[in-house]
């Protein structure tokens, strides 16, 4: 069941074919979570980048995880509140806004470093040139590009990876959370170039790419391609967005619905915590992030009957939720 990564393994390989063929021809190191993925992708960053270069420009509302590097590369206070000196090199500007990536770049730059959809930060889709303006930069400065699909990533936005909606190539990008459907594994896939800065003994890890978890991952694709689940995502996510606005229209409160494939967001002029508590109360789990916006991430797999009955839930608990606002 288990060899280290020192060695390679059949399944090991297998894996980095499956995703290098469906995203840039990338080449792969697995780890066992986002966050370790982040680790990993912040530590090639800068040993791929000349001497001196080693910031890294990360989005506010950001979230990479939460160990030291990917916490520091997070910028959300709440996130960091309390564990400071944070690692240095990172600095922050606004998502979706090119000119602030633009005027922080200097000659220490290594690398930008965001989410294609912030997941976290309250499902932020970004403007159509925004992430070509982002490569165009890059190229422009010899920096270093780095999606983290951790969520975007495996199918969740109807494509592979959420920058193929956009068709803009990272330099580096990492998964996690669907790569093994629930087996804990994580990835850095690099181009080949970059990947090499990755000599024997700078990088490793004892369960990275352990043979269960890996097969896992490789079925996690077999199974998405076998039952067309890609194609059934813009399907699925069109009849959600529907449903979300006929409840727009319905209560007040709700300020915006939007959506990329099975990323969804319904936003609230009122902390939605009551919401969430009184939809798992029924049995259906939302979650509420940046405090008035429920982020709904649901199965690949779920069905029209689904949708009706979560709706009917989440109909229920906001009617609950205006009711007590009223009398209170
Ligand atoms: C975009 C993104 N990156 C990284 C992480 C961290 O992943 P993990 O919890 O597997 O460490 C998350 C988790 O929510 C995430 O959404």
């Amino acid at each position: 069941m288990h060899v280290d990564n020192t060695f390679y393994t059949v399944e090991q390989g297998r894996l980095a074919q499956i995703i290098s063929k469906r995203s840039f021809g990338g080449k792969c190191f697995f780890s066992n979570s986002g966050a370790e993925a982040n680790e990993g992708a912040i530590k090639l960053a800068r040993k791929a980048s000349p001497e001196g270069r080693y910031k890294i420009i990360t989005m506010e509302r950001s979230f990479h995880g939460r160990t030291f590097g990917a916490m520091s590369a997070t910028a959300q206070a709440k996130t960091q509140h309390g564990f400071d000196p944070l690692l240095p090199g990172f600095v922050y500007v606004p998502f979706n806004d090119v000119d602030a990536v633009a005027k922080a770049i200097t000659k220490e730059t290594a690398a930008v470093m965001l989410e294609p959809i912030q997941g976290e930060g309250g499902v932020n889709i970004p403007d159509d040139n925004y992430l070509a303006s982002l490569r165009e930069l890059c190229d422009e400065h010899g920096l270093l590009l780095i999606f983290d699909e951790v969520q975007t990533g495996c199918g969740r936005t109807g494509k592979w990876f959420g920058y193929q909606n956009w068709n803009v190539e990272p330099d580096i990008m990492t998964l996690a959370k669907a790569l093994g459907n629930g087996a804990p594994i994580g990835a850095i896939v690099a181009q080949p170039e970059v990947a090499e800065a990755f000599g024997p003994g700078t990088h490793a890890s004892t369960y990275g790419a352990n043979p269960l978890v890996v097969s896992a991952a490789i079925a996690l694709f077999e199974t998405i391609e076998q039952e067309g689940l890609l194609e059934r995502v813009g399907q699925i996510s069109q009849y959600i967005l529907s449903q979300a606005r006929s409840l727009q229209q319905r209560f007040g409160f709700i300020e915006s619905v939007r959506g990329c494939g099975l990323m969804l967001a319904i936003e609230l002029s009122l902390p939605g915590a009551p919401i969430v508590a009184a939809a798992l109360e029924r049995g259906l789990r939302v979650n509420c992030t940046q405090n008035s916006i429920l982020r709904l991430l649901p199965a690949m797999t779920i069905t029209e009957a689904e949708i009706d009955e979560a709706f009917e839930i989440l109909a229920t608990a906001m009617q609950e939720t205006q009711s007590k606002l009223v009398s209170s």
